[in-house]
């Protein structure tokens, strides 16, 4: 119950990129996915967010690095926390301050970080006493992404099978400690265009009108199973090429959506062109690309290959900037204050 006490929690939460793609929903009240997903959580992004209570009458504010946020993004934090509110038995309306320390409109998936942030800051601020399993559930109706960003290192997030979504969160498959010379180059693009449709809303269009969703959604069980056998064996010579097959068969489905949903720009496939070539000079695979919805690319290697990857696709004309980063943590809570 609440307490007429203002109570405030400041938690950081970093991004995370899939090595398996969710794209599709089967139940869009509980954001519930059709298939299990993996991905990597990321050092050094982190989006930190405040939640502080207010007393009751007031309205729920957003200030999104440091600006009043109105509409879709308010919208959205106001249901989630309406849900963290039904379940504390608290009705007062809370001020929530967040802050990426990655340009937002850079497509580089502060959706996740940012509920990730959002669900543990809201959980403490409310008294809500929760596991991180149950937050990640949290984080999950918020953006099916973030219910990821909860653990550092690989982590999978399994579809489930339940119709109430209780068994539909992620768990660590390998922390952030696993396999330290893995890398994830994020390569940004000068030639990104705006996202023009939410994700959400974008794979339930390619749900009703790709032709090839349902093939994919065949050889998910099987790729799974392969990518958790070959990150078990800490081996990339089998976990790139299944990489870079899993991401074109993400883009596969996105552009025989109808209307197509055309994520990249020709910066970002000048880059795919580079990587293949990168690989095949090499005579075994020293590179991945993957890339979520969105033209900038994130390419996976290891330490020792790193430079020379960095070097290659710097030199590729439109590429504006590469930032190198490692393995990261979950969602951790801080006592510094939000710039
Ligand atoms: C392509 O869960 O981030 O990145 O709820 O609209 O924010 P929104 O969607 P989100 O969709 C992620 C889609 C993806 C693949 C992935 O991260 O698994």
């Amino acid at each position: 119950m609440g307490t007429d006490r203002a109570r405030s929690a400041t938690w950081e939460a970093s991004p995370n990129i899939a090595l398996v793609k969710y794209w599709g929903i089967r139940d869009p009240a509980l954001n519930l996915p059709y298939n299990s997903s993996i991905s990597l959580t990321l050092r050094r992004l982190r989006t930190r967010t405040t939640v502080e209570l207010a007393p009751e009458g007031a309205d729920d504010r957003l200030i999104l690095n440091g600006v009043s946020a109105e509409g879709r993004p308010l919208e959205s934090v106001r249901r989630f926390l309406d849900r963290i509110r039904e379940r504390a038995g608290d009705r007062r309306p809370a001020v929530v301050r967040s802050h990426n320390n990655f340009p937002t409109a850079s497509g580089l998936a502060s959706s996740a970080s940012g509920f990730a942030a959002l669900a543990a800051a809201a959980a403490e601020a409310y008294g809500l006493t929760v596991s991180r399993r149950e937050l990640s559930r949290l984080a999950r109706l918020g953006s099916g992404s973030a219910s990821r960003s909860i653990f550092g290192g690989f982590v999978e997030w399994r579809r489930g099978d339940r119709r109430d979504g209780r068994d539909s969160y992620a768990r660590p498959l390998f922390d952030e400690r696993y396999w330290p010379a893995f890398r994830d180059l994020v390569v940004v693009v000068g030639d990104a265009r705006e996202k023009s449709v939410r994700s959400q809303d974008a794979m339930q269009a390619t749900v009703r009108t790709s032709p090839e969703f349902d093939r994919r959604q065949r050889e998910l069980p099987g790729r799974l199973a392969k990518i958790r056998a070959a990150l078990r064996r800490r081996d990339p010579d089998e976990l790139f090429p299944l990489i870079m097959e899993e991401c074109d068969s993400f883009r596969t489905v996105c552009e025989t959506t109808v209307p197509s949903l055309d994520y990249l720009s020709r910066t970002s496939r000048a880059v795919l062109d580079e990587v293949r070539a990168l690989n095949a000079e090499a005579g075994r695979p020293i590179a991945a690309y993957t890339h979520d919805a969105g033209a900038h690319l994130h390419v996976f290697t290891l330490a020792k290959d790193a430079r020379t990857v960095r070097a290659r696709l710097r030199g590729v004309p439109g590429v504006r900037r590469t930032w190198l980063l490692e393995a990261g943590p979950g969602v951790r809570p801080t006592h510094a204050r939000v710039p």
